[in-house]
């Protein structure tokens, strides 16, 4: 993915920039709306089986949810559930094997690292997306996917459009960002419910009074709006990208420490959300709290020229996610603490969220 939108930079990023992001844009996706939706509806079903048992993790279910949701709106079809599982485990390997590269670049080269693993990773990889981009190009009468959109776009200032391995590369982005991450961040939301039984109750009498029964559509997104509060708020506690590393590009002055041009600068967002100065409580769980006036007190989707172009895409999600599991359960907790948080690529909750699942009547 070294040309994809994530991890390019200069001419080649703005141009993949300029072609991606309006693709994922709140108009465009009010497209995606009735996919989303149905992927999601067909997601809780499965959990039926699992309500009323004394447990239930929803961290592995929202991994198949997201994935469901991710394969409907990048090819129209679904869920590949076993290539998707393919190319993750794949991707898995390969990320590993690039730290473990970096990190030991100073050993001996006959150390054995697993390259041919590697080589075979990247090949699977490609067989893979390939394959499913080919089948979403053909998928007769659903075009409202994502692949058809990054097809049929152009850049306006060089009237190019993406090269065959540059819609590769941004297949695997899509799938790498909008699997984990949200998924993350919807186990997250559900642990802190589970702990706030008065907020449960809320996200219940919004949902009973804008949608009743029925399934949500995109209309409904701006009535509501306490579950994206409810997701605003999970994000602010628990930030599912911790970190934005930058490299400086002339010599600085950080918080009194000298950075000369070159060196890496992390920004831990956690530490920014959780500032003193943030407000009165930080740290306790508010959905209600006012919107932080200041510019850098709320990054979760990063700021300036690089930040997440999925905000729409996930906020989206989650806020129909949310709201249709309110419409159909009640979750309880099962443990007396919150999840322990644990840093991995994505801020992951040690051990899942185990909750108690209750049907509504
Ligand atoms: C809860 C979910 C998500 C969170 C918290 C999140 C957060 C972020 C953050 C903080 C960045 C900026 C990284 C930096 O500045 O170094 C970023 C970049 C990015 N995100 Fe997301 N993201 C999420 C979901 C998604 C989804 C669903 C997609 C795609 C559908 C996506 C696509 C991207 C891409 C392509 C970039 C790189 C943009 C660039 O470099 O120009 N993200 N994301």
């Amino acid at each position: 993915m070294n040309n994809s939108l994530v991890m390019s930079g200069g001419i080649d990023w703005m141009k993949q920039r300029r072609i991606v992001r309006p693709q994922i844009h709140r108009q465009r996706l009010a497209m995606l709306t009735e996919l989303m939706v149905h992927a999601i509806d067909e997601a809780l079903v499965s959990w039926e089986r699992s309500a009323d048992l004394s447990t239930f993790n929803v961290a592995p279910a929202f991994n198949e949810l997201t994935l469901k949701v991710l394969s409907r709106t990048l090819f129209g079809k679904g869920p590949y559930k076993e290539e998707m599982n393919k190319v993750l485990k794949a991707l898995d390997y390969t990320m590993n094997y690039i730290l473990r590269a970096i990190i030991l670049s100073s050993w001996p080269s006959w150390v054995p690292l697993g390259r041919k693993k590697f080589e075979k990773s990247i090949r699977q990889i490609d067989e893979t997306v390939y394959q499913m981009i080919a089948d979403g190009c053909n998928n007769n009468g659903a075009e409202n996917h994502l692949i058809a959109m990054l097809l049929d776009t152009v850049d306006d200032e060089t009237s190019e459009g993406l090269t065959e391995q540059e819609l590769r590369d941004e297949v695997i982005t899509l799938l790498l960002a909008g699997f984990e991450i949200c998924s993350n961040a919807l186990a997250w939301a559900c642990d802190f419910l589970t702990h706030r039984p008065d907020v449960m109750e809320k996200l219940h009498a919004e949902v009973d009074a804008v949608l009743g029964d029925r399934l949500p559509t995109f209309n409904d997104l701006m009535k509501l709006r306490y579950s994206r509060m409810v997701l605003h708020e999970t994000l602010s506690l628990r930030p599912s990208v911790w970190q934005l590393p930058r490299i400086a590009t002339q010599d600085e002055e950080v918080d009194r420490q000298h950075s000369p041009a070159g060196m890496t600068l992390i920004s831990m967002l956690h530490a920014c959300h959780y500032h003193p100065d943030e407000g009165q409580n930080p740290g306790c769980f508010q959905p209600e709290k006012p919107a932080n006036p200041r510019k850098f007190a709320y990054l979760p989707f990063g700021i300036g020229e690089r930040s997440c172009i999925g905000k729409d895409f996930v906020l989206m999600e989650g806020q129909l996610a949310l709201a249709m599991i309110a419409q159909r359960y009640t979750l309880t907790k099962t443990s007396e603490s919150l999840a322990q948080p644990q840093l991995f690529f994505a801020l992951q909750p040690k051990g899942g969220v185990r909750v108690k699942l209750e049907k509504r009547s």
